[in-house]
C-alpha cells in the first residue's frame, strides 16, 4: 500500500451560484452519448437541459476516425462481436453489458442512419464494413473514409438544431460543470456550472434536475500526450468521484499503438493514425524494416490494441528508439487519398507523406476504459446520477476496449438511460430535491501546475508502471494537492487542472494496487496476467470525510445498487 491516505475535497472552490435554472433532466456533454440521450429524452420528458463545455462539436466524438462496430453484415452475428469484445477485455468485461451492446447495437446504428448519418457505401448501396484490431470480421462502419465521428456528430447536431426552438429542450454551450449537487439523502439533484455568458446567464449558477446524466468524455489530458482533444479533462468523472460515486477500472487506460510521433517535446493532442489503416493492410516495422507483429499474435498487426501497444513498447525498449514505423506505402496514392483523406492531409501538413514514406508512430493515451461505475441501465451508485460514454464504466470494455466499440457504447447506453429515466420519472421515483445545506470543503489547484501533473502521470502511471513509478507519482500529486487549498483564482483552467489532479490520484492509487499486467495496465514489476488473484474490479470511492477508499468486486458480480453502495 502506498504511504499516506489520499483525500479529496467535496467540491472545487467556486463562487456561490448567482442564478438557477431547472429541468427534468440535466445532460452534461455533447458527444454521441450526450446528444443521443438528450434527443431521446426530449421526446419523453417535459424539459431537458443539455450543457456542454465549449461548442457542441468540440468533444472526442468529432475526432473518432475508424468507425463504429456493429454486426451489420448478414454473415456476422452479435455473438461473434461479443466473443471479440470479451477477448479484447482480457477477462474483465461484464458479459451482460457486452450482450446489450452487441445485440442492440445494430438497431441503434440503423436509427442513426435514419436520423441522417451518412456512412460510406459500396456500389450496391450497402454500408462498407472494414476491420480493426481484435475483430475477426469486417464489422466497422465508417464515414467520410476516416471521419466517422465528425459525420455522426454532424448528423446528431443537425437533429438537435431541428428541435432547438422547442421549449422542451435548452442547449447551453460554453458551460463547464463544476460539481454535482446532492440532497440530504445523498441523491444527486443538479449541478453547479460556470457559463461564459453571452446569453441570459453568466458566471456560476445551479441547474437542478430530477436526474443528471454525465456524458463528459475522457481524461486524456491527464497525460503529456494523447489523441483526445483539449476538452478531455475528466470533469464529469472527477465531479462524480467528489460526490461519492463509485469509479471503477480507472487503471485500464488505453494507449493507442499508432499515434504520429512528432518529437519528444510534443504535448497535448497528437494526430491519430487509425487502426483502420492496418485493417486495410498497412503494417508495423522496426528501425531495420522488419515486421515485428507476426509471430506475436494470431492476428498479427491486427491484434487487440493492448497487445500491439505492448509489442511496440518492447521494440522501442530493445532498440532505444522513440518510435517504430507504420508502412502504408504499398496501399498506393489513389487508395490512401480516397480511403483516408483526413489522415493523409494531416500527415502532409505535418511534413509526412504516407504515400511515399514510413510514418513514425508510438503509443499515446487514447481512451479511458474505466469511469463512473454503472449498472445495465446506466445508473451510477448515487441515486439520480447516470453516466454514459467514455466517462462511464458500464462493464463493456473490461481491461481494454475493443476497437470502435466506444461510439456504439455511447449510442446503446444513452438510449437505455433515456428509457430508464423516463420510466422512473413516470413512476415518481425521481422527485426534484433540494440541495443539502453546507456545500462542503473546497480546493482548487493553480493551472500553472498542469504540465508538472501531466509529466508525473506519464512517468508514473503511463503506458508502463511499477510500484516505484506509481509511488513517485502519488508523492508528486500529494505535493500538488497540498498546494490546492491555495488562493488560486477559481475558473475553467484551474477547475480542469484540479479535476486532472483528483482523477490522477485515484487512477494512480489503483494502478499501484493492481500487481499484474492486463489489458491497458502494464506493470514492469508484474509482467504477467494473474487470473488467480486479479479477476476483480478495483473501485475508488470518496468517503464522507474525504478519504479515497478502494474496494474490490469480483468479475461477474453486479455493480452496487444505489441503496447498497454507501459503505
Ligand atoms: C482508430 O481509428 O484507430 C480508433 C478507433 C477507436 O478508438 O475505436
Amino acid at each position: 500500500m502506498p504511504s499516506g491516505t489520499v483525500s479529496l475535497p467535496r467540491r472545487l472552490t467556486a463562487p456561490a451560484p448567482g442564478w438557477t435554472t431547472s429541468a427534468d433532466v440535466v445532460v452534461v456533454g455533447s458527444g454521441i452519448a450526450g446528444l443521443t440521450c438528450a434527443l431521446r429524452l426530449r421526446e419523453r420528458v417535459d424539459r431537458v437541459l443539455l450543457v456542454t463545455k465549449t461548442v457542441l462539436s468540440a468533444g472526442s466524438t468529432e475526432w473518432a476516425q475508424g468507425g463504429i462496430a456493429a454486426a451489420l453484415h448478414p454473415e456476422d452475428t452479435p455473438d461473434e462481436h461479443l466473443q471479440d469484445t470479451l477477448v479484447a477485455g482480457v477477462g474483465l468485461c461484464d458479459v451482460d453489458a457486452v450482450r446489450a451492446l452487441v445485440t442492440e447495437g445494430p438497431d441503434r446504428v440503423r436509427e442513426l442512419v435514419a436520423l441522417g448519418a451518412e456512412f460510406d457505401r459500396d456500389a450496391g448501396g450497402e454500408i462498407t464494413l472494414t476491420r480493426e484490431g481484435g475483430h475477426h470480421r469486417d464489422r466497422i462502419a465508417h464515414a467520410g473514409g476516416d471521419a466517422t465521428g465528425a459525420e455522426i456528430s454532424r448528423a446528431l447536431i443537425a437533429a438537435l438544431h431541428r428541435v432547438v426552438d422547442d421549449p422542451g429542450i435548452e442547449v447551453v454551450e460554453h458551460a463547464i460543470v463544476v460539481d454535482l449537487l446532492t440532497a440530504a439523502d445523498g441523491a444527486v439533484c443538479g449541478v453547479t456550472l460556470h457559463v461564459i455568458g453571452e446569453g441570459q446567464v453568466d458566471g456560476v449558477g445551479a441547474a437542478y434536475g430530477r436526474a443528471v446524466v454525465l456524458a463528459t468524455g475522457g481524461l486524456g489530458q491527464i497525460y503529456t500526450s494523447t489523441t483526445n482533444p483539449p476538452v478531455a479533462t475528466g470533469d464529469g468523472m472527477a465531479a462524480a468521484l467528489r460526490a461519492g460515486a463509485r469509479v471503477t477500472d480507472l487503471e485500464f487506460v488505453q494507449f493507442h499503438p499508432t499515434v504520429l510521433y512528432l518529437g519528444e517535446g510534443s504535448t497535448g493532442q497528437q494526430p491519430l493514425i487509425s487502426e483502420a489503416l492496418r485493417g486495410e493492410g498497412a503494417h508495423l516495422v522496426d528501425d531495420t524494416g522488419a515486421r515485428f507483429m507476426s509471430g506475436r499474435h494470431e492476428l498479427g498487426d491486427l491484434a487487440p490494441r493492448d497487445v500491439v501497444a505492448r509489442a511496440i513498447l518492447d521494440v522501442m525498449r530493445g532498440s532505444g528508439a522513440e518510435h517504430v514505423w507504420l508502412d502504408a506505402r504499398h496501399l498506393g496514392r489513389a487508395f490512401l487519398e480516397a480511403r483516408f483523406p483526413s489522415i493523409v492531409t494531416r500527415c502532409r501538413e505535418l511534413g509526412f507523406d504516407p504515400v511515399a514514406e514510413l510514418l513514425p508512430v508510438a503509443p499515446a493515451q487514447h481512451y479511458a476504459s474505466g469511469g463512473v461505475e454503472t449498472d445495465l441501465m446506466g445508473r451510477s451508485s448515487v441515486d439520480g446520477l447516470y453516466a454514459c460514454g467514455e466517462c462511464s464504466c458500464t462493464g463493456v470494455h473490461g481491461a481494454n476496449r475493443l476497437a470502435s466499440n466506444s461510439l456504439l457504447e455511447g449510442l446503446v447506453f444513452a438510449h437505455r438511460i433515456a428509457d430508464d429515466v423516463t420510466a422512473r420519472i413516470a413512476a415518481g421515483e425521481l422527485p426534484l430535491r433540494e440541495p443539502a445545506p453546507g456545500p462542503g470543503e473546497a480546493a482548487v489547484l493553480d493551472a500553472a501546475h498542469r504540465l508538472e501533473l501531466q509529466r508525473a502521470m506519464t512517468r508514473g502511471a503511463g503506458p508502463v508502471r511499477s510500484a516505484q513509478s506509481t509511488n513517485e507519482a502519488l508523492e508528486c500529486l500529494a505535493g500538488l494537492a497540498a498546494r490546492a487549498p491555495s488562493r488560486a483564482e477559481p475558473g475553467p483552467r484551474t477547475w480542469e487542472t484540479t479535476n486532472l489532479l483528483h482523477l490522477g490520484q485515484a487512477l494512480t492509487l489503483v494502478a499501484h494496487l493492481r500487481e499484474e499486467t492486463r489489458g491497458g495496465h502494464v506493470r514492469s514489476d508484474y509482467p504477467e496476467r494473474d487470473d488467480t488473484r486479479w479477476l476483480t474490479h478495483l473501485t475508488v470511492r470518496r468517503a464522507e470525510g474525504g478519504a479515497l477508499g478502494v474496494t474490490e468486486r469480483p468479475v461477474g458480480s453486479s455493480p452496487a445498487s444505489p441503496t447498497t453502495c454507501r459503505e
